[in-house]
């Protein structure tokens, strides 16, 4: 596998396998699939409330944990240096190892920077190996990578052939920081099959759509975690590293950029609250909101 190093001179593989929305019950033998295929990165969070799916899949894969790179989110309902440290023990126990290889602040809100002291701690105790962020614009990327000691080894973003974060990257450039591509495949948006010029590539290198898209991003250094349930699409998702695209072909796909969608942008104040309080309806242990 392909890796990428990060600003700490770890090694992490440019290529992985997210688990956002397998269900807690489905996780474990997601995990195992994909390993089984040859995936070495799994991505999770504490939000996706299948920590312990990839815990036990890790557990009972064979593989050797140091030849496998786990990532996972502190959520914001952890925010603050105490209750974040309090999540990561929490992290650690479910994902049944004792260290988590790169670990991320989920959404910048609440008490980040807190969250972020808590995680420069883990990182001088060895729970650590690097840490992160996601979802932080390029505004409230430059406030946390200033105030960092640690400088953000990553920043995972909506990043696409519809959505390539081009001023993103140029801000993280300064500090080192990789874009990690989350929805690397458009979260199974039809218009992924359908482009004219998807299509014509994957035509000329006997590949899919999908993986022209997932192509698009490793010839520019980007991290990516394509989910899938189905074995043979994991397969299909990792099958990109025998072949390259042209300056040319990668310019033709530079129109495909479409400007972000203002519900899901994280300057919507719907968005935001909806994700304050996402907690409160997707924990499977939230008896309340199972009952709504
Ligand atoms: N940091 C964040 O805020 C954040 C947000 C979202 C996601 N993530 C991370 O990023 C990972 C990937 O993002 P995502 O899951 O949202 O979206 P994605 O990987 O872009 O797309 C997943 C969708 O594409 C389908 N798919 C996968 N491979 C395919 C193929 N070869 N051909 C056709 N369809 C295919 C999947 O369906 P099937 O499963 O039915 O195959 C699923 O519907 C997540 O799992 C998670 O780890 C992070």
């Amino acid at each position: 596998m392909q890796t990428i190093k990060l600003n700490n001179g770890i090694e992490m593989p440019i290529l992985g396998f997210g688990v956002f929305q397998v269900s807690p019950d489905e996780c474990e033998r997601c995990v195992l699939d994909a390993i089984s295929v040859g995936y070495r990165l799994i991505d999770t969070a504490q939000a996706y409330y299948n920590e312990e799916g990839v815990g036990n899949a890790i557990a009972k894969c064979g593989v050797p944990r140091n030849e496998l790179f786990l990532t996972t989110k502190v959520w914001i309902t952890n925010a603050g240096e105490e209750k974040a440290t309090a999540s990561i023990d929490e992290s650690l126990r479910k994902l049944r190892t004792d260290y988590i290889d790169l670990l991320l602040i989920h959404q910048p809100f609440s008490d980040y920077t807190g969250t972020w002291r808590a995680m420069e701690k883990t990182v001088r105790e060895g729970k650590v190996r690097a840490i992160g962020l996601s979802n932080f614009y390029p505004d409230r990327f430059v406030d946390m990578a200033e105030y960092a000691e640690i400088k953000p080894a990553v920043n995972q973003l909506k990043t696409n052939v519809f959505s390539q974060q081009w001023d993103a990257g140029a801000e993280m450039k300064p500090y080192g920081t990789h874009i990690m591509a989350w929805g690397p495949l458009a979260q199974g948006d039809p218009d992924l099959q359908t482009n004219p010029i998807l299509n014509d590539l994957a035509e000329k290198y006997g590949k899919t759509t999908q993986q022209i898209a997932l192509r698009y991003l490793l010839d520019r250094d980007i991290i990516a975690i394509p989910k899938s349930t189905h074995i043979d699409r994991m397969k299909q998702n990792l099958d990109v590293f025998d072949f390259t695209l042209t300056q040319a072909e990668m310019e033709s796909i530079c129109p495909l950029d479409k400007p972000a969608d203002f519900r899901w942008s994280h300057r919507n104040p719907e968005l935001v609250k909806y994700l304050w309080n996402y907690d409160k309806q997707f924990n499977p242990n939230n008896k309340v909101s199972n009952r709504l």
